[in-house]
């Protein structure tokens, strides 16, 4: 019997209502307000949340202009790590006091079932045991939170998708990103060559000590996106990468299709720099996609492999168990350690969205609830 009652109260972040854009959403949309902790159900597990991620999926969730909509009022929040504080009678495999972390996609605005409601923007969460594992290595609460979404977007884009292979370049974009930094990680890992791209040569310097072979500023003096064909063709020998690993979208994947040899993979990660694709509030329909010019597609012989890791597992649950294994057993063994730059009191919860709203992060971005 492992029933131990919950603390009574709490505190959590709630979006009221999907607003029209991600910063009309922080303005007017989420408040911090009182919670009441239940106790557990018998298979249930009660979190007091050390550290939440901060990720530009809550951003652009909280707006309806990410695919998958939490219905309102919800926590934001989609992964978390913390101290599990009550367990119910069917709880084995975790016990009061345990450092934990909770798995996104079983649990919080971005699972499907019962604990929607419960992101980490709080003091504490309620999670399926399911969904709850103690932390793997020697892992922090900070970088527990950012291990799963990040690590199996990489290992779903750069080797599920991609099939990478030693030896082969590949050009990551908005490789300062959480998804970048970790397909960075991901690509180092299976014996690439990575030229990472951004817009900050502050930021790259830090891209480039996290193992990146080759950086590269993109960001033309009017503050725009400048022409790097040159730069790319010449850190490959005039051939051009096998891989492009695309988070940015818009602009840069056109000029990318002037950077890449024939035959190349072409990854459509997301699309950070158009993030207006779809209208706020939740309302669907296309209002200006990124377009990608097929000549070029076609004379380049390129696959252009769309790489949705959530949407995939829905569609096949299978698709998830090698990709979570490989990325739990290098968490375990020390081979992926996420990148946390920036960390927020849960309180300063507007300061930390707008911070990564702006680009300030590298990597993660955290809150100490
Ligand atoms: N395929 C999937 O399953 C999957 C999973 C998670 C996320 N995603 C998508 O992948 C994309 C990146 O996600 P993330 O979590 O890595 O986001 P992030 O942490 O905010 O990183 C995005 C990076 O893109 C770069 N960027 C370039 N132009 C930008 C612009 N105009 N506005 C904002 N950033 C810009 C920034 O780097 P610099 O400032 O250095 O240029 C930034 O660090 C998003 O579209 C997200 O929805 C896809």
């Amino acid at each position: 019997m492992h029933i131990v009652r919950a603390m009574p109260s709490g505190l959590k972040v709630v979006v009221s209502e999907l607003a029209d854009s991600p910063s009309d959403a922080i303005d007017r949309a989420m408040s911090l307000v009182p919670m009441e902790v239940p106790g557990p159900g018998p298979s249930e597990v009660v979190i007091a949340i050390a550290s939440a991620s901060v990720g530009w999926v809550d951003l652009i969730m909280s707006s309806g202009q990410y695919q998958h909509m939490a219905k309102p009022p919800y926590t934001p929040g989609l992964e978390y790590a913390g101290v599990v504080t009550a367990t119910g009678d069917q709880v084995e495999h975790v016990r009061v006091g345990d450092r934990v972390l909770v798995d996104g996609f079983l649990a919080g605005p971005r699972s499907l079932g019962a604990y929607q409601g419960y992101g980490g923007f709080a003091t504490h969460a309620v999670a399926p045991a399911a969904a709850v594992h103690p932390i793997p290595g020697t892992l922090s609460f900070d970088q527990a939170c950012n291990l799963l979404g990040n690590y199996e977007t990489a290992y779903h884009c750069l080797i599920a998708r991609g099939q990478i292979q030693p030896g082969e370049t590949v050009l990551i974009h908005g490789a300062s990103g959480s998804t970048g930094l970790a397909m960075v990680h991901v690509a180092k890992l299976r014996g690439a060559t990575v030229i990472a791209t951004g817009r900050s040569d502050a930021k790259l310097a830090v891209v480039k000590a996290e193992g990146a072979d080759h950086v590269v500023n993109v960001r033309a003096e009017d503050g725009g996106q400048r022409q790097f064909r040159d730069d790319i063709k010449a850190l490959t020998g005039g051939r051009g990468v096998d891989v492009v690993a695309d988070g940015v979208g818009g602009d840069i994947s056109l000029e990318s299709l002037r950077c890449v040899r024939f035959g190349a993979r072409y990854l459509i990660v997301g699309w950070a720099s158009t993030p207006a694709v779809a209208p706020g509030r939740g309302q669907r329909g296309v209002q200006a996609a990124n377009t990608l010019p097929t000549n070029l597609i076609m004379m380049k012989g390129l696959d252009v492999l769309g790489c949705p890791a959530a949407i995939t597992v829905q569609h096949d649950p299978r698709k998830r168990v090698e990709r979570f294994a490989e990325v739990w057993r290098w968490a375990e063994n020390g081979l992926v350690r996420p990148h946390v730059s920036h960390q927020f009191a849960l309180a300063d919860f507007k300061d930390a969205l707008r911070a990564k709203l702006r680009g300030d992060v590298i990597g993660g971005c955290v809150l100490h609830p």
